[in-house]
């Protein structure tokens, strides 16, 4: 299978989906793809090992995740040493986590979230990683790791740039030439006593990002809500958006193979009237 290289594991990466995400561009070649809510930037990297991009803009606002993207881009063999000295080491999986919230360390971020329940990151109120160890997985063995690591460093060489921050800001001089890729947070995970992720993003937020792409004639393809079985997420966007809604087949749940229970996950994918492709 012709699959690109990654080295994050992310709950909510859209590996899996990539591929018919990028079936929405037709033939077209957008100059640069966005990825403002990068995460693991799992479409940027199918988009440019399916050569659909030549260029590709990273941001997310949780900072030590661009920090690690920066090593990884610049030195992923310290990388791979960093976290093999973790993964080999003595100090248990708290003690990396206290120490990542004392003073947050790119690598050990990467270590917490290979390891962790689902790689699935949790933040308290006071913003500190608190999910638990997955005591049956040992997170992704180094040598693994290295390769994939050197593969998306040689993917990515002289076609990534990397910036920290609000999505807005991300995507400030994106313009019609160019391709934004949004997979914000969905309503109702970005509150709580366990939010999943460090930041939110409510849907007002959203709604003003997305008029103002339109405004500025900028194509847009965003992930947003979606459907487990019976059971809905979020409510569907605003009709007066004029964006076209199509769903996606995520695939089984895991929650739901455990359960005994057929149940497929779908995604809805919104796609901007300025796409060219539309
Ligand atoms: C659903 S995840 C994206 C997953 C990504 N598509 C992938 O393939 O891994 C959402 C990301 O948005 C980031 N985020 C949350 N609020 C943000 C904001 N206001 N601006 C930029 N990024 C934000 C989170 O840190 C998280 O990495």
């Amino acid at each position: 299978v012709d699959t690109a290289p990654h080295f994050l594991p992310y709950q909510g990466s859209k590996r899996r989906l990539a591929h018919h995400i990028l079936a929405h561009l037709g033939n077209w070649r957008p100059a640069r793809l966005f990825e403002p809510f990068a995460g693991s930037a799992a479409l940027s990297l199918a988009a440019v090992h399916r050569r659909q991009v030549a260029q590709v803009v990273l941001g997310d606002s949780l900072a030590p995740l661009m920090q690690l993207w920066q090593s990884v881009l610049t030195a992923p063999d310290s990388v791979a040493n960093d976290y093999e000295r973790l993964w080999r080491g003595d100090a248990t999986f708290e003690h990396v986590r206290a120490r990542y919230n004392a003073a947050p360390e790119p690598v050990a971020l990467l270590y917490l979230l290979a390891r962790c329940v689902k790689n699935a990151p949790r933040w308290n109120e006071a913003g500190a990683f608190n999910q638990a160890p997955d005591r049956r997985r040992r997170g992704v063995a180094p040598d693994r790791l290295r390769r994939q690591l050197r593969a998306v460093a040689a993917l990515l060489h002289g076609r990534c740039e990397l910036r920290v921050g609000d999505a807005r800001q991300t995507v400030a001089d994106a313009t019609a030439a160019d391709l934004v890729y949004l997979d914000p947070p969905w309503q109702g995970t970005s509150s709580g006593r366990d939010r999943r992720y460090h930041a939110g993003f409510s849907l007002p937020q959203l709604l003003e990002l997305l008029n103002e792409l339109r405004n500025r004639r900028v194509p847009f393809l965003l992930s947003y809500d979606g459907q487990l079985g019976e059971r809905r997420y979020g409510e569907p966007l605003p009709l007066a958006l004029g964006l076209r809604r199509v769903m996606l087949d995520a695939g089984r749940s895991s929650q739901a193979t455990l359960a005994g229970r057929a149940e497929r996950t779908l995604e809805s994918l919104y796609i901007s009237a300025e796409m060219p492709t539309r």
